[in-house]
C-alpha cells in the first residue's frame, strides 16, 4: 500500500475562461470541481495507474465532508482526521487563448496540538500495512514547519520508503530528516540551495547539493522533463530526462502527476531511469487535462516512447 498525506486538502476548482482580464466580469466555459492539495493528486494518478493507495491528512467542516466524499465517489481509498476549522477551495482560471494560469490559494485552516496528535497516530497505524507515504503539498496553519520531519525520522525508522514534495521551509526541514526521494520544481530548489540555476550545469550541480542536504534521490522537475540524483545499482547516478514540451492545457499538477509515474514504477519494480521516463510521461500527459492529477494510461504509454533519458558524467565539484 501506497499512503499519500495531504495536510492541507482542499476542493479545487479549475475554471477556463478566454479572453481573462483583471477587473472584469467573465463566464467559464469549462470547469472542473475535484478534491485536491497535492497528495490528493498523487493520490488520484496513482488509482488511475492501477496501484494500492490510501490518501490521508486533514479535513475540516462542509469543505472537509466534501472532499472526503468527492474521494469516495472516485473510489480512492482515504481516511482522513476531522477538524473543526474549514477546509479551503482552491481556484485556477486558465485562458485558453493565450495559455495564462491564475491561481488563488485560500488560507488553510488552523490545526490544533490535539489534531495533530490524533493525525500522527492515524498515520502510524496506516503505516503498518504500507511501504510507501508520500508527503506533499503546504501545511495548514499553526503546524511547526518541522512536522514533515518528524514524520520522516519515524516512519524512516519503521523501514518505509518517504517521498517528500513541498517547500520553504518545511522542505528545508523534511531534507534533513533524510528522506528517500525529494522533488521540487525549479523554484522550489533554487529556494532551497539559495541561489538561482541559470544553464544545466547548475541544475545538475543542484540535484546533487540537495542530495547532499540529506535526500538519498533528488529530482527536480523542470517544464520539459527533470534532472535528477538516484540510487541506481547501489550508487548515486545523475540524470536529465527529456520531453518535448506540448501546448498545456493546464499546468497545475503536472508535478504531483510526475510524482505519483516516479512511485507507481517504482513500487513495480522498475530500474530508476524507467522510472523518471515514465513520470516524465504522466507529467506531460497530465497538463493536458483540466484536473489536476488527471491522466489517461494509455496515452501516457504512448508518451513513454518519446522521452529521451540521459546518464550524466557530474561536473567537476564547485566552491
Ligand atoms: N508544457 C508541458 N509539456 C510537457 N510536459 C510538461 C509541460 N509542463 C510540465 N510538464 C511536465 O510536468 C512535470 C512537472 O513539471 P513542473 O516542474 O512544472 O511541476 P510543478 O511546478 O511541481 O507542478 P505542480 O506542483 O503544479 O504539480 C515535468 O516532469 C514536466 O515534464
Ligand atoms: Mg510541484
Amino acid at each position: 500500500m501506497i499512503i499519500t498525506v495531504t495536510l492541507n486538502a482542499a476542493i479545487d476548482k479549475s475554471l477556463s475562461v478566454p479572453n481573462f482580464r483583471l477587473g472584469r466580469r467573465h463566464r467559464t466555459v469549462e470547469q472542473t470541481t475535484l478534491p485536491g492539495g497535492k497528495g490528493v493528486n498523487v493520490a488520484r494518478t496513482l488509482k488511475t495507474l492501477g496501484q494500492p493507495v490510501i490518501a490521508t491528512g486533514f479535513a475540516g467542516g462542509a469543505t472537509g465532508t466534501r472532499i472526503v466524499e468527492a474521494l469516495t465517489d472516485e473510489s480512492i481509498l482515504n481516511d482522513f482526521v476531522r477538524i473543526r476549522e474549514e477546509s479551503r477551495t482552491n481556484t485556477a482560471v486558465l485562458d485558453p487563448t493565450n495559455g495564462e494560469q491564475t491561481e488563488i490559494n485560500e488560507r488553510g485552516p488552523a490545526v490544533s496540538g490535539r489534531e495533530l496528535e490524533l493525525f500522527r497516530d492515524k498515520l502510524m497505524y496506516l503505516a503498518r500495512g504500507a511501504a510507501i507515504v508520500v508527503f506533499a503539498g503546504s501545511l495548514p496553519r499553526n503546524v511547526d514547519a518541522d512536522v514533515y520531519a518528524g514524520l520522516i525520522k519515524e516512519l524512516r525508522r519503521l523501514g518505509l520508503v518517504v517521498v517528500i514534495d513541498t517547500d520553504g521551509d518545511p522542505l528545508r526541514h523534511a531534507v534533513r530528516a533524510e528522506p528517500h526521494v525529494v522533488s521540487p520544481n525549479v523554484l522550489e530548489a533554487e529556494e532551497l540551495v539559495g541561489h538561482e540555476f541559470n544553464d544545466d550545469e547548475d541544475r545538475i550541480i543542484a540535484v546533487r547539493e540537495i542530495a547532499t542536504l540529506g535526500a538519498q534521490e533528488a529530482i527536480m522537475t523542470v517544464p520539459d522533463g527533470c534532472f535528477a540524483q538516484v540510487i541506481d545499482e547501489g550508487e548515486p547516478r545523475l540524470y536529465r530526462v527529456y520531453i518535448e514540451p506540448r501546448e498545456a492545457v493546464a499546468t497545475v499538477g503536472g508535478g504531483d502527476a510526475f510524482l505519483a509515474g516516479y512511485i507507481a514504477a517504482r513500487y513495480g519494480g522498475k530500474p530508476p531511469a524507467e522510472c523518471l521516463r515514465f513520470g516524465v510521461a504522466c507529467g506531460a500527459e497530465s497538463v493536458q487535462r483540466l484536473g489536476a492529477g488527471l491522466i489517461d494510461p494509455q496515452k501516457v504509454e504512448r508518451l513513454v516512447g518519446e522521452v529521451d533519458v540521459r546518464r550524466l558524467v557530474a561536473p567537476a565539484e564547485v566552491g
